[in-house]
């Protein structure tokens, strides 16, 4: 069966994580996907946090699969022309360098799109015009500045950050959308544009709520919050819900580190709540009954609920919830979602045979098309595809390559 993007081919100027992330989706769905890498070395992460010596790195393999990989050192001179053939036969060229970086090779997107008009010249950098533009970025400074750090954890603990890549793959699947967007617009223009993501502004789009409370924080005390006091920012609020329903996670059987279910008290649900967990005399309590009183005594209203949650497994909480129709979520460590039947089923969890590691688990496509089913092929070795890409479609012969090979242009 055909693919979405079959047709579309992205010159894939990324490295380490926001910029495969895209590029790696793109590659799922059906774009012919070139990672263009530094001779001899490649994208940084392939020898990165390494689990098997002189194999490539899960961090790379879990981030590029579907790719072919061409080495090629664009700030020679011959690599700067192959690299300008190569821009006038794509459709997508993505890059996540450090500000400048493309720029001082000589390949500004004036010059790009001189080379080719029906170019989307995709930018990731740390942030937009401004102040910081010139600085570089990692995940975690991302979150620092988009108002996550800040946000989360404890009200009396440091800023902390969450394990979920939202400044790096976040930035990533902002940049799909962008892509896909500019695609889509040149089918009526005819022309290609420039789409940039700066990752703080990722990291802040996914913030929206916390700017939501801070202005409703100027309003008076955030209700909902936990927190006893306010000062003139929303101040971090441990697991307290963030929506209109409360929520919290609650302590289950046998009492591990992730022994817990996580319990929204939906205002409507509460009547069967209080019957699942052996109180039902508190659907009608006057300190209980309303989601107004709830929010007067939420320690309490927890504290009770958990005192239930305890006698269960998380899983068996789960259950018993859902059949009252209680929205909750047992707290699922690593090791439970790798070794996840479902999610294997699926292919979220897929396994994936790889020429030097051998089989390897990673995260499939959370995007599922009817039409164009993902199947997920390994992450390339460096410059496993150099001879093929230069000689289908520049035309080189073996020699030819085997020549700029011997000159370090790939
Ligand atoms: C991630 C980041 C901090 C890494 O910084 P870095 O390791 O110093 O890498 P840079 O991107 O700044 O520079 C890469 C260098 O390698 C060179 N390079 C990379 N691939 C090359 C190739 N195929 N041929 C020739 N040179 C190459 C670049 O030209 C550049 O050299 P220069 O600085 O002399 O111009 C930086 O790239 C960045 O801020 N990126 C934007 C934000 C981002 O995506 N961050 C998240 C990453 S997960």
């Amino acid at each position: 069966m055909g693919k979405a993007l079959d047709g579309v081919r992205v010159l894939d100027l990324t490295h380490v994580q926001s910029g495969p992330s895209c590029t790696q989706i793109l590659a799922w769905l059906g774009a012919d996907v070139i990672k263009i890498e530094m001779p001899g070395r490649g994208d940084i992460t392939r020898s990165q946090l390494r689990d098997i010596p002189g194999v490539d790195s899960l961090y790379f393999t879990m981030l590029n699969c579907n790719k072919r990989s061409v080495t090629l050192n664009f700030k020679s001179d011959k690599g700067k022309k192959i690299l300008e053939e190569l821009v006038k036969r794509s459709d997508v060229l993505v890059e996540n360098f450090g500000p400048g970086v493309l720029d001082r090779a000589g390949f500004t997107w004036e010059r790009l799109r001189e080379l080719n008009p029906r170019l989307i010249y995709a930018s990731i950098k740390g942030f937009g015009p401004g102040p910081y533009a010139d600085c570089k970025a990692y995940e975690n400074v991302a979150q620092a500045m988009g108002g996550s750090m800040s946000t989360t954890g404890w009200e009396d603990g440091p800023p902390t950050v969450t394990g979920a890549q939202i400044g790096d793959s976040g930035t990533g699947i902002h940049m799909v959308a962008g892509i896909l967007a500019a695609l889509y617009q040149r089918v009526s223009t005819g022309k290609g544009q420039r789409v940039e993501v700066a990752m703080q502004d990722a990291v802040l789009n996914l913030c929206r709520v916390k700017i939501r409370d801070q202005q409703r924080l100027m309003r008076g005390p955030l209700e909902e919050y936990p927190n006893k006091s306010f000062g003139d920012a929303v101040p971090r609020a441990g697991n307290a819900s963030g929506g209109g329903h409360p929520g919290s996670a609650l302590r289950c059987k046998p009492g591990g580190p992730n022994d817990y279910c996580y319990v929204i008290i939906q205002a409507q649900v509460w009547p069967a709540l209080a019957r699942v967990i052996g109180r039902p005399e508190l659907a009608d309590h006057p300190d209980f009954a309303t989601p107004e009183a709830r929010l007067k005594h939420l320690d309490e209203v927890f504290a009770i609920i958990e005192q239930w949650t305890m006698q269960h497994t998380k899983f068996e909480v789960m259950r018993m919830l859902n059949e009252v129709d209680v929205p909750c979520g047992p707290v699922l460590s690593t090791k439970d979602l790798i070794e996840d039947k479902a999610l294997a089923q699926r292919n979220i969890i897929a396994e994936v045979r790889h020429p030097e590691r051998g089989v390897f688990k990673t995260v499939g496509c959370p995007i599922v098309l009817s039409d164009s089913p993902v199947e997920i092929k390994s992450s390339p070795l460096l410059g496993e595809h150099t001879f093929e890409v230069l000689q289908e479609l520049l035309g080189y012969s073996e020699e030819q390559v085997k020549e700029l090979q011997a000159q370090g242009v790939v």
